[in-house]
């Protein structure tokens, strides 16, 4: 196998999962990529050539089954999709260089060409699959019909085909070996620990095509199957690189970048990096990635947040409430990386005030003001440093020597607490100098100098935090630097300008810009206008949920829990009692009243008589039921559901609807017969 030689230029090639087009983004596949886009900035920073990559898995009987849900096409689905991906990552700030599609004609190439290898090199050949299969985890099973998966508890179905078996068997000892001679292959130990035992229990050959179904890419020169939509999707690696491709300038990528130094996955897909992929580079002859590191859950209401347990809150939520800085602050500083932890509205609320709006951003503004106020915005010169500038200077150093460390070693929590360790440093330093008190014993002309002195020292020391937190503040960091005087961040940082950030960059002379807006307070209607905006969004894009998935959208959480290592994860549930059914109080309603909810274009107000009431229910059916026309209409309602406010107008209950197409447009639910108003549904 060849190495990189070790005199080429340092280069850093970092991947996400490539992620499914059956939902929308949420803040789980949010929380990969920020943490790959923030190791992109800082490898950047430190003028290490990267390459980060991102894209969408659009294959499998799993996308098929939805887009037909939906009523569209597959490719219409998966491009619908995918493009929700890549405008939420440009609404997040990511600096990903490409982002593949796996139904591109670049990726089809590559993946025909990747298993034409193997089976050239005798690793795949023909034979007949009979056993489980679970469609959602698209996962072999080896389990008797009629068995759960045991990955997600779903039910397995049966398949019995023609298949071509990739010989994973052969590589059982080779991939211990592997895994002994690199320990740093994967991370954490935990989930190391699980890929060797997995592989310790024996692998057998691997079905990697499939016939029922044609949403694949088919296997070159046997049209009839497609190919196992793990390898597909594994391939994107390279495929985006340029394997596969003639052209030049695709080879010299490819030769540049691989193997990969990073592949970012969440813990759940372990066995697919850490056994199939390695495998079947061993197989194909080339270079396996130099690491595999897997983030833990992002848990809402302690369960993995997804879309099949209905439990998602989403990014674009957060950025438009509180900005995209502070999604990617929270989220680095909150979660202890490698474990699971939890996202609460109101944790994220408290540590934007307690950590940016009262902490960095006030202490920003509160320099330049002063540099405005006393210097008309020019770095003075300064005199001599006292002890105290001494001091803050030495904390600054200590920083500068440790946030490093703790952020290459992922320990991205652990830095943020250090690196704004020296923000309350500062703060301590500007409230004991206090430069805006002049003592009375002293005149303008002996505390001018004093007051060049504290703030060219405390806005150096700012310079030093801001050059630190540009990866994961990427907006706000650029903007505290613009008004230092230094220009562009931005293109200092992904220039490799940032290579050294020694004390003392601040030079006297430099030129403040005006100060701008970096964090503002948090108001207390800000978790309100977040769910808000939840409720809308699903209200309108999923109108028929279950009870559950209902509440946990739109009901406000319990109060705010640190990162929690010890709260597990609950499987999915894919199947519900008759008794979890009879919980759901469906009932038949008739709309007395019907009108717009004022500012919301989503919102409408209706009043229902249930025959022994009169309720108040808002629905996010607006944009597609005229109001007049539903007066009189009978509908079905969630009758039992804990009332919340949206608009400051509180919504007893929810109005039942099929969610159609890919906007997920509501068609209210109805009956042909005439049925009494209050009737139960069961
Ligand atoms: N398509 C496959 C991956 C193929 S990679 C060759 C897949 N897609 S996925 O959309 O289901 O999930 C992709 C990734 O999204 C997870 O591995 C994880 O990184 C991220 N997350 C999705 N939900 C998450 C949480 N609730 N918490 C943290 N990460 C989550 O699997």
């Amino acid at each position: 196998m060849k190495e990189r030689p070790a005199t080429q230029p340092e280069r850093f090639y970092i991947t996400t999962p490539i992620y499914y087009v059956n939902a929308r983004p949420h803040l789980g596949h949010a929380y990969s990529t920020i943490v790959c886009d923030a190791i992109a900035r800082s490898k950047r920073a430190q003028g290490i050539e990267t390459w980060f990559l991102t894209g969408t898995d659009e294959h499998g009987q799993k996308i098929e089954r939805s887009a037909e849900q939906a009523g569209r096409t597959p490719a219409e689905f998966a491009a619908a999709i995918s493009g929700e991906f890549r405008a939420l990552w440009s609404r997040l700030n990511l600096t990903n260089d490409d982002f593949i599609r796996t139904t591109e004609e670049r990726h089809k190439r590559g993946v025909q060409k990747l298993f034409a290898e193997l089976r050239d090199r005798g690793f795949i050949y023909k034979g007949s699959y009979s056993g489980q299969y679970c469609v959602s985890d698209e996962l072999y099973v080896d389990a008797p019909p009629g068995s759960p998966c045991p990955d997600c508890g779903r039910p397995t179905e049966t398949v019995s085909e023609e298949n071509y078996f990739f010989k994973l068997s052969a590589f059982e000892r080779r991939l211990l070996e592997y895994y002994e001679a690199h320990p740093e292959f994967i991370q954490p130990e935990a989930r190391r620990n699980e890929v060797i035992a997995f592989v310790r229990g024996g692998l057998k050959d691997l079905s990697v095509s499939r016939t029922s179904f044609r949403w694949g890419i088919p296997v070159p020169g046997d049209e009839k199957h497609v190919i196992y939509v793990w390898m597909d999707a594994l391939a994107n690696y390279i495929t985006a690189l340029g394997y596969g491709s003639d052209d030049p300038a695709d080879q010299e990528r490819f030769r540049r970048f691989w193997p990969a130094d990073m592949h970012l996955i969440g813990k759940e897909i372990s066995r697919f990096h850490c056994v199939y992929w390695p495998a079947f580079l061993m197989a194909a002859g080339l270079p396996l990635p130099k690491s595999v590191v897997a983030n833990g859950w992002l848990l809402f209401d302690k369960s993995k947040m997804s879309k099949s347990i209905g439990n998602i809150v989403r990014a674009e939520t957060v950025a438009e409430v509180l900005g995209a800085d502070a999604l990617r602050y929270f989220l680095l500083r909150e979660i202890t990386f490698g474990q699971d932890g939890n996202f609460t509205f109101e944790s994220l609320v408290q540590r934007y005030n307690g950590d940016l709006a009262n902490g960095y951003g006030n202490l920003v503004s509160r320099v330049v003001a002063m540099m405005h106020r006393y210097f008309d915005g020019k770095v003075p010169e300064a005199m001599e440093a006292g002890d105290a500038e001494r001091a803050l200077q030495a904390a600054a150093e200590s920083v500068m020597a440790s946030y490093p460390a703790q952020f290459e070693a992922r320990d991205f929590s652990r830095a943020l607490e250090t690196l704004w360790g020296l923000v309350a440093a500062i703060d301590g330093y500007l409230t004991a100098a206090a430069p805006w008190k002049k003592p009375p014993e002293r005149s303008e002309d002996d505390h001018r100098p004093l007051q060049a002195r504290v703030l060219g020292c405390a806005a150096e020391a700012i310079r030093v935090v801001t050059a630190l937190a540009w990866p994961i503040l990427p907006e706000s960091a650029a903007k505290v630097w613009r008004q230092l005087g230094l220009g562009d961040l931005e293109q200092a940082a992904q220039t490799g300008k940032l290579k050294t950030i020694e004390w003392g960059g601040l030079r006297p002379g430099t030129i403040f810009a005006e100060p701008a807006a970096l964090f503002p307070r948090a108001e207390k209607d800000a978790i309100e206008r977040m769910l808000n905006l939840e409720n809308e969004n699903n209200l309108s894009a999923v109108a028929a949920v279950s009870q559950t998935s209902a509440e946990s959208a739109a009901v406000p959480h319990a109060p705010a829990k640190t990162a929690d290592a010890t709260v597990a994860a609950e499987p999915e549930k894919a199947k519900i009692t008759i008794e979890d059914f009879a919980r759901v109080e469906l009932r038949v309603a008739q709309v007395l009243v019907a009108e717009r909810v004022p500012k919301s274009d989503k919102l409408l107000r209706l009043e229902v008589d249930l025959g022994d009431e009169k309720r108040q229910i808002l629905a996010g059916i607006a944009q597609h039921y005229e109001p007049e026309k539903l007066i009189g209409r009978k509908v079905v309602i969630v009758a039992n559901l804990a009332p919340r406010k949206m608009r400051g107008l509180e919504s007893n209950g929810m109005i039942v609807a099929a969610s159609v197409g890919d906007e997920g447009a509501p068609v209210l639910a109805g009956f042909l017969e005439d049925v009494p108003v209050g009737a139960r549904l069961k």
